[in-house]
């Protein structure tokens, strides 16, 4: 058995799609240490730098003094804090829903969703480049499972007509995608869930605390009305950890009847409440946060239209496609030589993800030229995070080399 494993292993590694661990020591915003090395990241979802504001930490401090570290138990036992019920709260209003429910990550909040609202009589369609926690979700609920190609609408339509024979029919889409960094057409949807009587679900993982004019994210305005069930994160722009869905009242209830990721498991922290309750108001209160995110995200679109990128992205993240996962693992070797933490993230698409830099680093800037090739990417970041890279094409033995921007 373990040799199998072994040989299933050494097959990853040989097509470039082998993950392991890194070690980080002493993180400090968008740096960490590894291997006595500095290294600037590029890789995380602390869109606006949430995760270490003093306020944030204060919150966290105050609430941990007063609740321990741990809730001790689940929801529907005792792990029910005032904590839990006031950020719910203040989900609710936030998001423009009647009701929130907490669970213990995003990905949680999608299994448990997608399961408790669908049965093995049941369809669930979804663009395919949905999060995996979708797919999952939709997997675990037993339901009939159909993906669309990504953002083509008159093929989910399709689906949708020719599927009559199921009880209830979900359509679920992420806002904005996490790995394209595109934005799904909500109009599109609200559209195809009334004509076909659909239960509209959507992922606003990477949208809240970005889009907006207070941060709600991509499903805001009229149709959040439409949207049946808005799914965020309390670990992206929060820069916390957890998962919330926010909806009309009985289908919350539905969710804490029903949804398995929710009843049996152990209810999220105190601290963390306390922490995310304070980065939402920090989100509303604060305006520059997201300014200077959209500030950093103009000024990357300007610098690479005007290099001859054709940007496909209107999200703080950009997409680099490479085209091969050994060519991705072996750029990301090269930048990590290079002290830029770049991961190679999926492998499948060779593609990365990439976190803020800060503006000032004498490194925010890297160009890379190949040699004879028409394509060349850089990317360029700023001083709260978020995920601010570009695209382009490489071809294998491309060196990447180090520069500042202009
Ligand atoms: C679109 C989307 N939904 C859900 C999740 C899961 O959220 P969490 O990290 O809080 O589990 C992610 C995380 O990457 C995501 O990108």
């Amino acid at each position: 058995m373990i040799r199998q494993l072994t040989e299933e292993l050494a097959e990853l590694q040989a097509k470039g799609l082998f993950r392991k661990l890194r070690t980080l020591s002493h993180y400090r915003g968008t740096r960490a240490d590894w291997e006595g090395k500095e290294l600037i990241l590029f890789c995380g979802n602390d869109y606006l730098g949430l995760s270490r504001h003093p306020r944030v930490i204060q919150a966290a401090h105050l609430a941990l003094e007063k609740y321990g570290v741990g809730a001790g138990a689940a929801r529907l036992i005792s792990g029910t804090s005032d904590l839990h019920t006031q950020l719910e709260e203040e989900l609710a209003r936030f998001k423009g829903k009647e009701r929130a429910l907490v669970f213990g990550s995003g990905y949680l909040t999608n299994l448990g969703i997608l399961s408790a609202l669908a049965g093995e009589k049941d369809l669930i369609v979804m663009d395919k480049l949905c999060h995996a926690s979708i797919i999952d979700g939709a997997r675990l609920s037993g339901a009939t499972l159909r993906f669309f190609p990504h953002k083509n609408y008159s093929r989910c339509d399709e689906i949708l007509r020719n599927n009559d024979r199921f009880g209830k029919k979900i359509l679920v889409s992420d806002s904005v995608f996490s790995m394209d960094g595109d934005l799904a057409d909500l109009t599109e949807l609200v559209w195809l869930k009334k004509k076909h009587d659909a239960l509209l679900v959507i992922d606003d993982a990477h949208g809240i605390g970005v889009f907006g004019e207070m941060g709600q994210g991509v499903v805001d305005g009229g149709v959040k009305d439409e949207v049946d069930a808005i799914v965020g994160t309390l670990s992206k722009s929060l820069g916390v950890f957890g998962g919330f869905a926010a909806a009309s009242a009985p289908l919350v209830e539905t969710l804490i009847n029903l949804s398995r990721t929710f009843i049996f498991a152990t209810a999220p922290p105190p601290v963390l409440l306390a922490a995310s309750l304070e980065s939402l108001r920090l989100i509303q209160e604060d305006p520059s946060l997201r300014e200077q995110l959209w500030q950093n995200v103009e000024r990357v679109q300007r610098f690479l239209t005007g290099k001859g990128f054709k940007l496909q992205t209107l999200s703080p993240i950009f997409p680099i496609l490479i085209g091969d996962e050994n060519e991705a693992v072996r750029v990301s070797e090269a930048l990590l030589d290079r002290g830029i933490l770049i991961p190679a993230i999926s492998f499948m698409r060779g593609r990365f993800v990439m976190e803020a830099l800060r503006a000032e680093d004498p490194r925010c800037g890297i160009s890379w030229q190949p040699a004879g090739s028409r394509t060349r990417w850089s990317f360029w970041t700023g001083r709260h995070g978020g995920i601010i890279p570009c695209m382009g094409f490489c071809r294998p033995g491309d060196t990447v080399i180090p520069s500042r921007l202009p």
